[in-house]
């Protein structure tokens, strides 16, 4: 973990509210995991006074990357950056995918910007047959940059199949069941829901990436508990213990 100012490269609007920061990561290691994030501190003032938590979303020759939506004044700020700006960032952070394991075939299902860390991945599954699942309420929402082999849901339909992305994704398990397949997801709580509840009933090997409000971002400050599901009495850290987790490990 380091704490470090990173260059702003570039800021490009890619949907509406969809935004690609790159910043020069000369001063940061290229080895981070797919899946891990940045603690970032989005203004020069005291206001907002938490860091914001982005996953690394791609590593591009010098550059590292984070996508995001706009939602409040910290994202704002970030989309507000200029070329040559200084941003403060602790990296990287969390555990990411396991990509070690015995699979042939990753399945990445995203939701919304939980598309973020899907780039990396990607390029880290190299080598590996990948499918993509992409879900958005409509095409303002769906960012294809760095995926591979998409099938793509809209809630209204202006792209893709008209529904979810879990229903997608289900429509397809019957031609997917006879490979040797691991899940990786990234996306809202109530779509992670469903997803780990197919999973974990068709008893199909898969990691989530969750979300939640952070603070500290690396263990100490105890604010970002999600339930364990082998023990209701403990609880692990998102920050520290995720932002992956095995789907059989966590209560969402
Ligand atoms: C491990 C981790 C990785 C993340 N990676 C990314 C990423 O790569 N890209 C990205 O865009 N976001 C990511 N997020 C979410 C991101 O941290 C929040 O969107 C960000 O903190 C919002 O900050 P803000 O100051 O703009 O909004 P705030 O002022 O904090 O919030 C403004 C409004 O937006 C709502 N809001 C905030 N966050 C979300 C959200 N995620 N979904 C829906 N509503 C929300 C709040 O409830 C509030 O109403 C990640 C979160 C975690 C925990
Ligand atoms: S954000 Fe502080 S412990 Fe997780």
């Amino acid at each position: 973990m380091i704490i470090t100012k990173v260059s702003v490269t570039s800021v490009a609007q890619l949907k509406n509210h969809i935004f690609l920061l790159k910043c020069n990561s000369s001063r940061l290691s290229s080895e981070f995991k797919a899946g891990q994030f940045a603690n970032i501190k989005v203004s020069d003032s005291s206001f907002p006074l938490l860091r914001r938590p982005f996953s690394i979303c791609d590593i591009d020759q010098d550059n590292i990357c984070f996508m995001f939506t706009v939602h409040g004044e910290g994202t704002k700020n970030l989309s507000d950056k200029k070329q040559g700006d200084l941003i403060d960032v602790i990296a990287p952070l969390g555990k990411g995918f396991g990509i070690d394991e015995d699979f042939d075939h990753a399945i990445i299902i995203a939701g919304g910007i939980g598309v973020a860390p899907f780039p990396l991945l990607t390029k880290r599954l190299a080598g590996k047959k990948v499918t993509t699942f992409l879900g958005g309420r409509s095409t303002n929402d769906i960012v294809t940059y760095g995926l591979e082999n998409m099938k793509i849901a809209t809630d209204d339909g202006s792209m893709g199949v008209k529904g979810n992305v879990v229903d997608l994704f289900a429509t397809h398990l019957d031609e997917l069941r006879d490979e040797k397949m691991k899940v990786f997801a990234c996306g809202p709580t109530p779509m992670l829901r469903v997803l780990q509840q197919l999973l974990l009933r068709e008893n199909i090997n898969g990691e989530i990436s969750t979300e939640c409000a952070m603070a500290c971002g690396f263990g100490i400050c105890q604010g970002c508990p999600v339930e364990n599901s082998h023990d209701e009495t403990k609880y692990l850290l998102v920050c520290k213990d995720g932002p992956v987790f095995n789907v059989k490990d966590v209560v969402l």
